[in-house]
């Protein structure tokens, strides 16, 4: 793996931990961890933490995600697991961060776990793998501390330097989550570094044939809330349907795979079908809403 920084990277009190330039090799990650277990953070349960059990338990209940949620079992399943998930108090002040400057970063975060671990699970994960999914899905994005808000929040096509530090915070938020949990090779770190990778290599940071099947789920999951949220770039949301055919496009295209896909779909549907017997319409009927500047660069 050779991965090199572009733009230093520090904590959310301003603590350097690496400058720019730095090469991410094992010696360094080793270094960081140590570094890290040094500083021995205290730990507490997340959904203890500010609002995020009352605000999770809502936003289940906000389209669509009262459909994909409306099976009592499964949605107990994913909230029960997600009582015992615990982390370290620096990143729960991350969530908070969110809360405060940047309010779809942290429904979001919140909104991929709880999607992933019910994908993880439908999918027929054992409970332990589909545990691991508990910590990773509110962690994938804590990078962004490292990207401007200006970024974050405009409005307008970002430039090609925004987008590089956009891109940016899949290697912060690998870097951190090594110092902050002292691993480096656990399911939540690699989900950090490698969610926005593809199966087809078309992804970043690395181009690499992104082949896990929990980075899928994360990233199935991902694209899905991105999609289906009204960004500070795009006004008005995907609807679910042409959030749907837009992954469709993606399975299509290679870039993710069906399996996953199929089991949101199912998810989606009132009547809950067997996703291996679900019928896909191959027909896109759903536009991408007008003023879309996702993905558009300007010079
Ligand atoms: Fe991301
Ligand atoms: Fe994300």
């Amino acid at each position: 793996m050779d991965l090199t920084l572009q733009y230093p990277i520090s904590t959310l009190d301003g603590l350097i931990l690496l400058p720019a330039d730095t090469k991410l090799t094992a010696a360094t990650m080793d270094r960081l961890m140590e570094d890290g277990r040094a500083r021995a953070f205290p730990t507490k349960l997340i959904m203890n933490h500010g609002t995020v059990r009352q605000d999770i338990h809502r936003f289940l209940t906000l389209p669509p995600y009262n459909i994909v949620f409306a099976d009592p079992e499964q949605t107990g399943y994913v909230l029960t697991l997600f009582e015992k998930v615990t982390l370290p108090v620096p990143l729960l002040k991350i969530i908070d961060y969110f809360k405060e400057h940047d309010f779809h970063t942290y429904r979001h975060s919140l909104m991929v776990y709880a999607l992933a671990t019910l994908l993880a699970k439908v999918l027929g994960a054992a409970d332990e793998e589909v545990a691991k999914e508990s910590i990773a899905g509110p962690t994938h994005d804590f990078g962004k501390i490292n990207v401007p808000l200006a970024i974050l929040m405009k409005e307008t096509p970002l430039t090609p330097a925004e987008n590089r530090l956009l891109k940016h915070h899949v290697l912060a938020g690998y870097v951190l989550l090594c110092y902050y949990l002292h691993e480096k090779d656990s399911a939540t770190i690699r989900l950090a570094l490698n969610h926005h990778e593809r199966k087809d290599g078309s992804g970043y940071p690395q181009g690499m044939k992104q082949q896990s099947r929990l980075v899928e789920i994360i990233t199935v999951a991902d694209i899905y809330d991105a999609l289906i949220s009204r960004r500070p770039y795009r006004q008005i949301a995907y609807s679910n349907r042409t959030a749907l055919e837009e992954l469709c496009g993606m399975a299509e295209r290679g870039e993710i795979g069906w399996k996953v896909l199929r089991t949101l779909i199912a998810l989606n549907r009132a009547s809950k079908p067997n996703p291996e017997e679900l019928i896909v319409s191959a027909e896109k009927r759903g536009a991408p809403p007008a003023g879309n500047m996702f993905g558009l660069l300007t010079d």
